[in-house]
């Protein structure tokens, strides 16, 4: 019997024509790898948390952040978008790219989802580790869930300028300001430069005592609908710039929605795969779902600043295979990419587009995937990937109305 209903960890939703959230990707709510002890991604944020801790205490020696990891990925449309200004018609909000459970409700697709709550339960600072899940391309840095830790500061007039000489005269607001490229229309020029300083100074200490301080890193502008300004944080590995974090000046209407008016304050979001992969020489995003006691054991050592040295699990050799069909107009790269991930399950290492074309008579519409498969634990068989990929070839036919040309 299909039930009507999606059933997440033991909560049930109607399902409606926004529904997209597939069984496999249910099966990976409530794995919590960030809160699994020794395992790569929890090791990364027991890092992070000891760096906070160590770094920023608060007036009685006790720790400035507080640490939240066990909220539920299971988010309202609202708190994932709408709270943080993100607006009605914004790409990221396409169902494409989002897991939904239903029109009002949809698995986190990032850990930004909180801040409003958070900030509404009266916390000025904190950082938030938890699962995300996104529509994605397919490849060795990207899948479906994976993990990040967000960070917010707050601060009132006086913690922000109470250290500055005659600060006790400046304020964090002002009333006929304007919008510029540097601040927004509310904040004074002095407050969100005392801001950035601290952002920008609060995540460089913090990629020194991950990295060493050694690292190269670079700031790049950029834009988020919920903080403004924006950046980006890259750190240089293996001769390419790596994005590693967004972060930015809190918008304050978020703020004031949140009933904290009357400060400002930062907030970033880092992705802690990306991290792990850099900082542990890790070449797939798969291995950090690997059950292999190859994989885990390295990261079982009893002071998590120990260094780790990970040798790759043996990579065995890749397969592939080519795809081409006509596709109907309603076809989107995503959808196919769903299937591939639900029909080939954790043997397809990557999906890309290799060609396409538009039939000058006809109009009609034909693409061509490569799909490249390997086993993270053995060699496959030409058989194998064979019987996998008729059946991506036949579930596409089927369930997206694609042509296949064989
Ligand atoms: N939520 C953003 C992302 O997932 C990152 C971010 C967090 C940016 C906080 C700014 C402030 O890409």
């Amino acid at each position: 019997v299909i039930s009507q209903d999606v059933q997440v960890q033991g909560r049930s939703f109607p399902r409606d024509d926004f529904s997209n959230v597939t069984a496999k990707i249910l099966q990976r709510v409530g794995a919590n790898l960030h809160n699994e002890p020794h395992h790569p991604l929890w090791i990364i944020k027991e890092r992070i948390k000891e760096h906070f801790y160590s770094s920023y205490m608060g007036r009685w020696g006790n720790p400035l952040f507080s640490v939240h990891d066990n909220l539920s990925p299971v988010v309202s449309v609202e708190q994932n978008f709408d709270s943080l200004l993100i607006p009605p018609d914004h790409p990221s909000r396409k169902r494409g790219d989002n897991y939904y459970i239903n029109r009002s409700t949809m698995l986190r697709a990032h850990t930004s989802a909180h801040q409003r709550e958070l900030v509404r339960q009266g916390l000025d600072a904190f950082l938030l580790a938890g699962d995300v899940y996104r529509r994605d391309e397919i490849d060795s840095s990207h899948f479906p869930v994976f993990h990040q830790m967000e960070g917010v500061r707050l601060f009132s007039d006086h913690e922000l300028f109470s250290s500055v000489d005659g600060g006790q005269h400046l304020s964090l607001f002002e009333d006929s300001g304007r919008r510029c490229g540097q601040k927004q229309e509310v904040h004074s020029l002095e407050a969100v430069t005392l801001l950035q300083f601290n952002l920008k100074n609060t995540l460089t200490r913090l990629v020194h005592a991950l990295f060493g301080p050694g690292v190269e890193l670079r700031w790049v502008d950029c834009h988020f609908p919920f903080t403004h300004p924006s950046f980006e944080l890259e750190v240089r590995f293996q001769e390419q710039w790596m994005e590693v974090l967004g972060c930015g000046i809190m918008e304050q209407q978020i703020l004031n929605s949140a009933g904290a008016g009357h400060k400002a304050g930062w907030a970033f979001g880092l992705g802690l795969e990306r991290l792990a992969m850099i900082l542990f020489n890790i070449p797939d995003i798969r291995l950090f779902w690997s059950r292999d006691p190859g994989f885990l054991q390295q990261f079982r050592v009893t002071d998590i600043h120990q260094p780790i040295s990970f040798k790759a699990v043996s990579r065995f050799p890749p397969l592939h295979n080519d795809i081409s069909f006509w596709v109907p107009d309603s076809f989107c790269p995503q959808d196919f990419f769903e299937l591939v991930r639900c029909v080939g399950g954790d043997l397809v290492e990557q999906v890309t587009l290799l060609d396409h074309f538009t039939h000058p008579k006809t109009g009609r519409r034909s693409e061509c995937y490569r799909i490249v498969y390997r086993h993270m634990e053995r060699t496959l068989t030409q058989e194998e990937v064979r019987q996998t990929h008729a059946a991506i070839e036949r579930t596409a036919e089927s369930e997206l109305g694609v042509t296949g040309r064989y």
